[in-house]
């Protein structure tokens, strides 16, 4: 039997378990929160949808009880708070770095052979303290937030080329932050052929200055910041996990040489599978792509430094 557990029964959480329950990822979904009868009342009203969607997945919700979440394969940490509109991801810092090591910890205790997927903000910062402060070997701690700005990528992409995003190719790889974030342009495809030769070099900077502010952009529009593509982008890892479908997913992973970097959490290509992290796929980047990671690097470290100065590490 498969089981994955979801902390936080927000926005992202509720969609990501969602997605997990209508795609049938696993055979049981939990969804816990502090608050008081919402995971309970969202679980209820998904698994309401069952016969309507046509999906088989059990969801159940609890308020705080871990034992219910015991055995999961995969725990997926969104619990904490989301950005306002003009707030960067690095300053939700102070109240989620305490909340992401309390749960983790709480579930852990609970399901320790499980593979923690994190996307509480701010992300690499998150996974970084999960790493630093949990004990699990590295390839069991992955962060969720390339799979939502290479989608948000492939998004802009599709509507510059007026096609369909399916047919689009492209990874973002460095921090899930507005100034930190790298989509590789170079690499990106549609059906093969570069978008460089089909799209002008004026018309590809806003794609990627589109894709660098495309949470900033929603969080304007909605007040606060996005849950379906987050919550689906979750979906997404967790099934590579438990499926074993080893996809090739840019993620937040512990890097120990790879990219030039060590003692650090930042978004890299990595093949995603039953034992999490199962390879760091090095690319073959060029200067100016180098040096944009090692500023992205620089940047995250600045944002971990923060994990002493508060105390949580
Ligand atoms: N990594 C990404 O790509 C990405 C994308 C979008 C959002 N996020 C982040 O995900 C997080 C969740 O966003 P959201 O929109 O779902 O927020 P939300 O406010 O809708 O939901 C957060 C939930 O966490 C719960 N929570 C808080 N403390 C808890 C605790 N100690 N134990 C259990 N539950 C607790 C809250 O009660 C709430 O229901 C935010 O930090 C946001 O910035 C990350």
């Amino acid at each position: 039997m498969s089981k994955v557990t979801v902390i936080g029964a927000g926005n992202v959480g509720a969609t990501c378990v969602n997605a997990l329950a209508f795609k049938e990822v696993a055979d049981e979904v939990v969804v816990l929160d502090v608050k008081e009868g919402i995971s309970e009342g969202k679980a209820i009203d998904m698994s309401q949808t069952a016969q309507l969607l046509e999906f088989d997945t059990t969801v159940v919700g609890c308020t705080n009880d871990y034992a219910k979440t015991a055995g999961s394969d995969v725990i997926v940490i969104t619990s904490g708070i989301p950005r306002k509109p003009g707030m960067t991801r690095e300053e939700l810092i102070g109240v989620n770095a305490g909340i992401v090591k309390n749960v983790a910890g709480n579930a852990l205790k609970h399901s320790p052979n499980a593979i923690l997927v994190v996307i509480s903000n701010p992300m690499d910062t998150m996974t970084y303290l999960a790493l630093k402060s949990l004990g699990l070997p590295k390839n069991r701690i992955i962060g969720m937030g390339g799979a939502l700005d290479s989608s948000r990528f492939k998004y802009y992409l599709s509507q510059a080329l007026g096609c369909n995003a399916n047919e689009v190719e492209g990874i973002v790889i460095g921090g899930h932050g507005d100034t930190t974030m790298i989509p590789l342009v170079r690499l990106a495809a549609y059906k093969g052929i570069r978008v460089t030769e089909l799209l002008s070099k004026e018309k590809l900077e806003e794609v990627v200055k589109a894709t660098m502010t495309g949470g900033a952009t929603l969080t304007g529009l909605l007040g606060t910041s996005a849950w379906y593509a987050p919550g689906a982008a979750g979906a997404l890892v967790v099934e590579s996990i438990i499926h074993n479908r080893r996809k090739l997913i840019p993620c937040s992973a512990a890097l120990e040489g790879e990219y030039g970097e060590s003692d650090i959490c930042i978004g890299v290509p990595v093949i995603v599978g039953k034992n999490g992290i199962e390879k760091i796929v090095d690319l073959n980047l060029n200067a100016e792509e180098k040096a944009l990671f090692a500023k992205s690097a620089a940047a995250v470290r600045t944002t971990n430094a923060v994990l002493k100065e508060i105390n949580v590490l």
